[in-house]
C-alpha cells in the first residue's frame, strides 16, 4: 500500500490512478487526517499531493511528523516537494512569478526515478504548475534534474529514499511522468505491482458493508454504465438491503430498456423497480426547445418520480450513485481559469438532503475505463460494460427542437443502424462515442421519382480519454456512404446524412 497525503491539489487523484496503473494498491487520506491512516494502513511508502495553498502562507498545510519519523520512502509532488524540503529544513519563497503549463527539464544526474526512462543530458516534457518555489534544499539532498524557471525541478535524497519534483508527474502532460511514479513505488518503496481490480472490488465491499451496516439502501439507474455497475457492486455487498429504480423515461437508444431489466432480473436477480414513464416526461417535453430547460425538466422530474418510488420503499437511508471522479472535477479545469458552466449535467444533485439520506458513491475515484474493468470484474457482460457513455437526459438532448414520441422513434432507427454498422466494422471500441442526432430542419431530396421533404440526420462520433476533450473519428468515406444509404432507405422519415467534423473544443460532444 501506498498512503496518498492530500493538501488538496485539484489532480490528487492522477496520482493514485498512476499508482493503480502500476499494479499497487493506494489510499489517499486528507493531511488532517494522515497520521491516522499511516498507522492504520502501514504503506510502504508515501506521495505528498500539490496543493492551492503556499508553504510560506500563514497557516499552510503541513505534512504530519510521523511520515518523516518512520524511514520510509517519499515522493513529494510540487507543493509536496516544497512542504518536504520545508519540513527539513530547507528554504521555499514565493515566487514573483510562477510557472504554469509545458516546460522542458533537462537530467543533470542519474536517479531511480529515472530507471528505463530517461538518461543524463537529455531533455523531456513535463507539466508545471506553480507560483512558489524551493529556494534551497534540505540537507541531504541533490539535484538531478532543473528547467529554466526551477532550478530544483527533481532533487532526490538516496539515503533516506526521498524525491521532490517541482513538476507534476501524474498528469499526461508529463508524458513519462506514469512510469516515474511506477518506479518510485515498485523500485524504491519495493511494492510487487500485482495488485488487480478483483482487490479493489474487494476492499470497497467492505468499505460499504462498514458504511451502510443494516441501513437500506436504493440506487437509481439511468441504464448506463456507472449506475449500473455501482449497483451490481452493492448488491453483491448487501444483497437485499439493496432496492433498484429504474425510471425509464422513454429517451433510451433502441433496445436499452430491455437490456437494463434483463440484466438486473435475469442475470443477476437483483430486485428492480422498472418504472415505465415516457408519457410523464414526453408531455412534460412539449413544446419546449430550450436545452437547458430541457435538461433541468428530465433532472427534475426524475428526481420527483424517483422520490415518489423510493418513499415507497420506506425508509432508505443511504442514496447509491454511479458518481465517476470526472463528474466530480468536471466543472474545474486543471488548467485554470475560472470555470463556467456550459451544460446542466442532470444527476440526483439535491435529493440527499431533500430526502435525509447518505449518498454512496462506490465509484468516485474511478475513471470510466476503470469503472469497465470492475464491471468486467463483476461479471457484466461485455456489449453492456464497453457501451459508449450515454447523457442521463437521453435522446432529448439529441433531439434539437421540440423532442416528441415520433422524432425519437425516427432517431432510434437511425442511431441504431449507425451502430450496428460501426460494430460490424469493428470500431465500436476505438470509438468514445458515437450517435445520430435528429435535426429539426427539413430538406428536399429525390428518391425514386418523386419528390422528398424529410429531416437530416446528423452522424457524430468522437475519441476522447474523458469527454472532457475530443477528436472527431476519422471514418473511411465509404464507410460513411454505406450508413447514410442505409439510414436513408431504411428509416422513414429522414432523407439527408450528415457528418459532424467538428473537435472540442470548440464544439461539445453532444449537439445540445
Ligand atoms: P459535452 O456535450 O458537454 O459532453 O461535450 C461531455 C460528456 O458528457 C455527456 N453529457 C451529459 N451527461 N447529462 C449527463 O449525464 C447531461 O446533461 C449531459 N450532457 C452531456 C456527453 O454524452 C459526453 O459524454
Amino acid at each position: 500500500t501506498i498512503l496518498i497525503v492530500d493538501f488538496g491539489s485539484q489532480v490528487t487523484q492522477l496520482i493514485a490512478r498512476r499508482v493503480r496503473e502500476a499494479g499497487v494498491y493506494s489510499e489517499i487520506a486528507p493531511f488532517n487526517n494522515a497520521e491516522e491512516a499511516f498507522n492504520r494502513l502501514k504503506p510502504k511508502g508515501v506521495i505528498l499531493s500539490g496543493s492551492p495553498a503556499g508553504v510560506p502562507e500563514e497557516g499552510s498545510p503541513r505534512a504530519p511528523d510521523v511520515i518523516f519519523d518512520s524511514g520510509l520512502p517519499i515522493l513529494g509532488i510540487c507543493y509536496g516537494q516544497q512542504v518536504m524540503t520545508h519540513q527539513l529544513g530547507g528554504q521555499v519563497e514565493s515566487g514573483d512569478s510562477g510557472e504554469f503549463g509545458r516546460a522542458f527539464i533537462e537530467i543533470s544526474e542519474e536517479c531511480v526515478l529515472f530507471d528505463g526512462l530517461w538518461k543524463v543530458g537529455e531533455k523531456h516534457q513535463v507539466w508545471m504548475s506553480h507560483g512558489d518555489k524551493v529556494t534551497e534544499f534540505a540537507p541531504g539532498f541533490r539535484i538531478v534534474a532543473t528547467t529554466d524557471g526551477a532550478p530544483f525541478a527533481l532533487i532526490a535524497d538516496d539515503e533516506r529514499r526521498y524525491y521532490g519534483t517541482q513538476f507534476h508527474p501524474e498528469v499526461v502532460h508529463t508524458p513519462d511522468g506514469g512510469k516515474m511514479i511506477a518506479n518510485f513505488v515498485r523500485h524504491v518503496c519495493g511494492c510487487a505491482g500485482d495488485w488487480t481490480m478483483a482487490e479493489f472490488k474487494e476492499a470497497k465491499i467492505k468499505e460499504i458493508r462498514e458504511q451502510v451496516g443494516d441501513g437500506k439502501v436504493i440506487c437509481g439507474l439511468s441504464g448506463g454504465v456507472d449506475s449500473a455497475v455501482a449497483a451490481v457492486l452493492i448488491h453483491e455487498a448487501i444483497g437485499e438491503q439493496l432496492t433498484c429504480v429504474f425510471v425509464d423515461h422513454g429517451l433510451m437508444r433502441q433496445g436499452e430498456a430491455d437490456q437494463v431489466v434483463s440484466l438486473f432480473k435475469g442475470h443477476y436477480n437483483i430486485p428492480l423497480v422498472h418504472l415505465d414513464v415516457e408519457t410523464l416526461f414526453l408531455n412534460g417535453l412539449k413544446g419546449e426547445t430550450d436545452p437547458e430547460k430541457k435538461r433541468k425538466f428530465i433532472g427534475k422530474t426524475f428526481i420527483d418520480v424517483f422520490e415518489i418510488e423510493a418513499n415507497k420503499v420506506g425508509g432508505a437511508d443511504f442514496l447509491a450513485q454511479g458518481t465517476l471522479y470526472p463528474d466530480v472535477i468536471e466543472s474545474v479545469s486543471f488548467t485554470g481559469g475560472p470555470s463556467v458552466t456550459i451544460k446542466s449535467h442532470h444527476n440526483v444533485g439535491g435529493l440527499p438532503e431533500r430526502m435525509n439520506m447518505q449518498l454512496v458513491e462506490p465509484l468516485r475515484e474511478l475513471f470510466k475505463d476503470e469503472v469497465r474493468a470492475l464491471g468486467r470484474e463483476l461479471g457484466l457482460p461485455e456489449i453492456f460494460v464497453g457501451r459508449h457513455p450515454f447523457p442521463g437526459p437521453g435522446l432529448a438532448i439529441r433531439i434539437p427542437g421540440e423532442v416528441t414520441k415520433e422524432r425519437c422513434d425516427i432517431l432510434r432507427k437511425a442511431d441504431a443502424i449507425y451502430l450496428e454498422e460501426i460494430r460490424n466494422a469493428g470500431l465500436y471500441d476505438a470509438i468514445w462515442q458515437a450517435f445520430a442526432v435528429l435535426l429539426p430542419v427539413k430538406t428536399v431530396g429525390v428518391m425514386g421519382d418523386g419528390r422528398t421533404y424529410d429531416n437530416v440526420c446528423g452522424l457524430r462520433a468522437v475519441t476522447s480519454t474523458d469527454g472532457m476533450t475530443a477528436d472527431v473519428y476519422p471514418f473511411d468515406s465509404s464507410f460513411l456512404t454505406r450508413v447514410a444509404t442505409r439510414i436513408v432507405n431504411e428509416v422513414k422519415g429522414i432523407n439527408r446524412v450528415v457528418y459532424d467534423y467538428t473537435s472540442k473544443p470548440p464544439g461539445t460532444i453532444e449537439w445540445e
